[in-house]
């Protein structure tokens, strides 16, 4: 679908619904002919993600658009608000709506904050389906104060072009593994590198054996399908600093030969969203034009139980000389992403930032709704955690316990694959921190984030393009540690 915002002075008569924003105390606006007991006799207060269609003679659809209390508009509540509006409003061809217009929030970030909560409501994973019933709605009208237009023109852009970037996340993520090797995503990188202008290089079987890339080789041996490695390169101007992000690529984790039980293997087709995540994010790097070089390794293998698949207690030996004992197939995450940290380290990025969805341990802690962050660096892992929260993508920052260290080893090389019974995302982050050489490093596990079961605020039931928005914020404002 396309959607085109266009700025207006006053509510263009062509419009097929307005949007009237309506907070929970104060006065209705008139334009909507309705008094407030009359609204709150079919349910709407005004609360955030509220809305209310209002019948009307003369063709024209009025929505009533719950905005919250005065006082505490904030980007994420406007996200939100906005992306209500769109789901009231799919089935019309153009809406128009002065949500830019509210006190709180500069016009830029307003901007930003309605497109992408409009754009992302509106996303519909149709690429399988005979019948594709994508929603109308194809041009906003941002009404507001001439004064504001400028931001809001550049922050709807911006917001539009992040959507975009999510989209491409939550169609990789929604695709089934019979559509989407690492071969085809490795094809689909190479477009977008092209599309977006990124280097991109990717290492194949024989590479990956030349190179040593010893995790993903073995992850990918009970497999038919050949592994990738893709390296996506965004380079600006003059550099400042640089960043590397590591994902997570299983393009389907049956657990190998430690089977999954179905019930556990079906969701197992999002298991390279941390990947898509880093391709996602970076596409829309030409747009966001952040000042420091980026460079993203997205570890791509299904893991699958074949004749040739990797056993438990057989041992890897890295690029790096660490040696690792695998004791269980299905904790396979950590051993593809060892590969791209060893690589990033290498590269002596300022920062490393990986995104998996790692652990069943996370969903255990933190629910399907907020990401476990881990890292060697306070510092950075507080720059991580404010661009979270600018995106509205919770995450919250669990100890990395130097005393957990010792359930990772081994009676026959440096470290095991596994820990105990008990904090298995940390002990997942323990065993990452091996192969980042020190260096300034955050480990996002976004176990069960990378998925929803039901349409929420701008959540499509499905993929949910998970930390691709944290990314473009934390990389705009990033500051070496
Ligand atoms: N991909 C899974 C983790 C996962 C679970 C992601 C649920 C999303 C939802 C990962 O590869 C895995 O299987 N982890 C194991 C590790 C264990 C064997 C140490 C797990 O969490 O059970
Ligand atoms: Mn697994
Ligand atoms: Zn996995």
């Amino acid at each position: 679908m396309t959607l085109a915002f266009q700025l207006a002075r006053s509510t263009p008569r062509n419009a097929e619904a307005i949007g009237v924003p309506v907070f929970t105390e104060g006065a209705v606006p008139r334009a909507l002919g309705l008094s407030r007991a009359a609204l709150a006799s079919v349910g709407f207060e005004g609360k955030v993600g509220q809305t209310s269609v209002v019948p009307s003679n003369d063709g024209t659809t009025m929505i009533a658009v719950g905005v919250g209390a005065p006082g505490e508009i904030s980007v994420t509540s406007l996200r939100k608000s906005a992306a209500a509006l769109a789901r009231a409003a799919e089935k019309k061809s153009s809406v128009a709506t002065s949500l830019g217009d509210l006190p709180g929030v500069d016009a830029r970030s307003a901007g930003q904050a309605i497109a992408e909560g409009m754009r992302l409501a509106l996303y519909r994973f149709n690429e399988l389906r005979s019948h594709k019933s994508e929603p109308s709605l194809a041009s906003v009208s941002l009404v507001a104060d001439p004064s504001r237009h400028k931001g809001l023109e550049t922050g709807a852009a911006r917001g539009l072009a992040i959507a975009e970037g999510v989209c491409l996340s939550r169609n990789l993520s929604n695709r089934p593994p019979s559509h989407l090797s690492a071969r085809q995503m490795a094809e689909i990188a190479v477009e977008v590198a092209a599309a977006s202008g990124l280097e991109v290089e990717v290492w194949e079987s024989d590479r990956l054996e030349s190179e040593r890339c010893n995790g993903i080789l073995s992850v990918n041996a009970g497999s038919v399908e050949p592994p990738a490695l893709i390296k996506l390169t965004y380079t600006p101007r003059n550099p400042t600093a640089s960043v590397a992000l590591v994902g997570k690529g299983v393009m389907f984790d049956s657990g190998g030969l430690s089977l999954k039980p179905s019930d556990g293997m079906k969701d197992m087709k999002m298991d390279m969203s941390g990947a898509a995540a880093v391709l996602g994010a970076m596409s829309i790097l030409k747009v966001t034009k952040p000042k420091v070089q980026v460079t993203g390794y997205l570890c791509c293998t299904d893991n699958m139980p074949g004749g040739s698949a990797m056993r438990v207690s057989d041992v890897i030996t890295y690029r790096n000389g660490t040696t690792v004992e695998v004791l269980n197939t299905d904790a396979e995450g950590r051993l593809v992403m060892a590969d791209g940290l060893i690589l990033a380290a290498e590269s002596q990025a300022d920062a490393i930032i990986d995104i998996s969805t790692l652990t069943g341990a996370l969903l255990v802690a933190l629910g399907n709704k907020v990401a476990g962050a881990l890292g060697n660096s306070p510092a950075l892992v507080g720059q991580i955690l404010a661009a979270s929260a600018r995106a509205d993508e919770p995450m919250w920052e669990l100890p990395l316990v130097p005393e957990y260290r010792k359930m990772l080893d081994s009676e026959v090389a440096d470290i095991k694959n596994i820990g105990g019974p008990f904090a298995g995302t940390i002990t997942a982050g323990l065993f990452l921190q091996e192969f980042v050489d020190k260096r300034p490093w955050v480990h996002l596990d976004i176990a069960g984030k990378e998925r929803t079961d039901a349409d929420e605020d701008w959540k499509v039931k499905g993929a949910t393009g998970f930390g691709v928005r944290t990314f473009v914020e934390f990389l705009d404002t990033f500051k070496p540690v």
